[in-house]
């Protein structure tokens, strides 16, 4: 069990309420100028990562508090708790074990009694030999060709995990392999999927942890109709259908062969599943060996999460801003913002990594809480983002902390680009950070010769008051260990912020309402009959979309 300590009423927080009055009359550009050492401070390498925090409101005080704040909440003996395998997502009673996925030291992980590695290992050697197989053409579809193209079918951790990773390490591909992900329950995504596809040459990978989803199963039977429209006998399906599932009986019931499942356990988060079998898709892509470089990636940013003080942990320091932000700058998002083009789902994918976990109003002891906790997570590629909504991060009324991400090495170095990238990456969070004055605009205007008339009524929309916090993450080169780790920083950086919001980050039953609703209005649908079941505005939807469908 986790310990359940209110976050509002330790002592951290009072010192931090008090101490954000007395930071707040600075600024971040003050700060540095106080302070010559600020960027080896508030700095920390971890491989071929660079995290840079000194961009933030913050000095040394801050972190020792928010270092006691995680302290008093105890951070460190949830940490340990995970990963030891204890029943942390208590509401579901289940451990949370996604490192044990990428343990590649292989030390024996307990659940329950018994030691998980033997399975996550039969796992790996299974998708290692189905991936292989697939790649170098040994695996052949129903009339000997090989297969082309993948399919996931999936959605929510068993779509946007493969999604955002295939994206990102689309330089590590096997040319004339594919991959393609369905997701929508909307007709439209398999539809326009299938369009390209030949049913000879295609591999549909059904994803789903409880093999129950609505929208996966709709999608998935949708592929097999489609497949046997050409292949006709149903014998066939086995060569171009494999499941990924904690659920043999519900993969036995839709005809794959259980022979071409890929077990994973209710120990994996459904967001936290791309390093188990739900990681196919990316194996089959990359191949295994980048497979398991991600996961090693991932399982050096885990012991760097486990065995490093908290004040020197990168995922630990990137919660705490958040919390900073989030509680008592009352920030209600976060962008995060990768300037690469590869990586451009990346916050898509944390979207759901972060606000299905921490998008939680119901504190660890079953109280409602009285202080916010996970913010709203967005943001897009730079430097698109740049000429789309960094206006309101600049100049609006709402505080955004941001995380710009960057490689140094690009994957495309055509001409200038990577140097023009860089360049607004740079820019921008010096920018956000020193913003411009009235003097420096007045200058500026000056030594443009514009009229004082000019100068008086625009000065004022050209001010930029700055002071907006942001972290810069550099890496070395966008490979699949630097993602491992990267994504694995991110996860537990989420958990941080649960253990210290004090709230259960691995369940989700604010999904289940709306699918229980639309469970019931489904059969409603099937005839031309006035509804009158609901409110009166779901009424008259459900009964103009009964008269308009005809
Ligand atoms: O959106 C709710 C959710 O349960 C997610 O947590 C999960 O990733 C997704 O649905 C898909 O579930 P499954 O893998 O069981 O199909």
């Amino acid at each position: 069990m986790l310990t359940s300590v209110k976050f509002d009423q330790t002592k951290a927080f009072k010192k931090l309420k008090s101490h954000h009055k007395t930071i707040s009359k600075t600024t971040i550009k003050d700060l540095f100028s106080e302070d010559q050492k600020r960027f080896s401070k508030f700095s920390l390498k971890f491989q071929d990562i660079l995290l840079d925090y000194s961009k933030n409101n913050i000095n040394g005080r801050t972190m020792v508090y928010l270092n006691e704040l995680a302290e008093e909440c105890k951070l460190g003996e949830a940490i340990e708790k995970m990963f030891a395998g204890e029943g942390i997502n208590a509401t579901e009673g289940r451990a949370v074990l996604h490192t044990a996925l990428r343990n590649r030291s292989n030390t024996p992980v307990i659940v329950d009694g018994k030691d998980v590695m033997p399975d996550v290992n039969r796992v790996l050697a299974q998708m290692k030999a189905f991936s292989e197989s697939v790649r170098s053409g040994e695996w052949k579809g129903y009339t000997g060709k090989k297969i082309t193209d993948i399919v996931n079918i999936g959605i929510g951790g068993s779509d946007l995990g493969p999604v955002m990773v295939t994206e990102s390490l689309k330089p590590y591909a096997k040319k004339g392999l594919n991959v393609h992900f369905v997701s929508n329950v909307d007709g439209t995504h398999i539809a326009e999927t299938l369009k390209g596809l030949d049913p000879e040459t295609s591999l549909f990978m059904i994803a789903s942890k409880t093999f129950t989803t609505q929208e996966t199963m709709a999608n998935a039977h949708s592929a097999r109709n489609w497949f046997l429209e050409t292949a006709v006998d149903a014998e066939f399906v086995k060569k171009h259908f494999v499941a990924i599932s904690t659920n043999a009986k519900g993969v036995a019931e839709f005809g794959i062969d259980t022979q071409n499942m890929f077990e994973f356990w209710d120990w994996v988060g459904g967001r936290y599943s791309l390093w188990s079998a739900i990681g196919l898709s990316i194996a089959c892509y990359i191949g295994f060996a980048n497979f398991e470089a991600l996961l090693e990636g991932a399982h050096q940013m885990d012991l760097h999460f486990k065995n490093t003080p908290l004040k020197r942990n990168a995922p630990v320091i990137l919660g705490l801003l958040g919390i900073w932000y989030n509680n008592f700058f009352n920030a209600q998002s976060h962008a995060i913002l990768p300037y690469d083009q590869y990586m451009h789902r990346f916050a898509a994918y944390f979207q759901q990594g972060d606000m299905e976990s921490n998008g939680k109003s119901t504190d660890r002891n079953g109280d409602e809480v009285n202080y916010q906790t996970g913010p709203v997570i967005w943001g897009e590629p730079g430097t698109n983002g740049q000429h789309a909504f960094y206006q309101l991060i600049h100049q609006g009324t709402k505080l955004i902390p941001a995380d710009f991400i960057a490689p140094a090495v690009s994957q495309n170095p055509i001409g200038e680009h990577h140097k023009m990238l860089m360049s607004n990456f740079f820019a921008q969070t010096e920018a956000l950070m020193n913003g411009k004055t009235k003097e420096e605009v007045i200058a500026e205007f000056v030594k443009a010769g514009k009229s004082q008339g000019d100068i008086d009524f625009l000065t004022p929309f050209k001010v930029f008051k700055g002071n907006r916090p942001t972290n810069s993450i550099l890496v070395k080169k966008l490979n699949p260990k630097v993602l491992g780790s990267l994504v694995a920083m991110y996860e537990h950086k989420i958990f941080v912020q649960g253990i210290i919001w004090n709230i259960f980050s691995f369940d989700q039953w604010g999904v289940e309402l709306g699918k229980q609703l639309a469970n019931k209005i489904y059969p409603e649908l099937q005839d031309d009959s006035e509804v009158t079941s609901h409110d009166v505005s779901t009424n008259n939807l459900i009964n103009t979309y009964k008269k308009w469908r005809k």
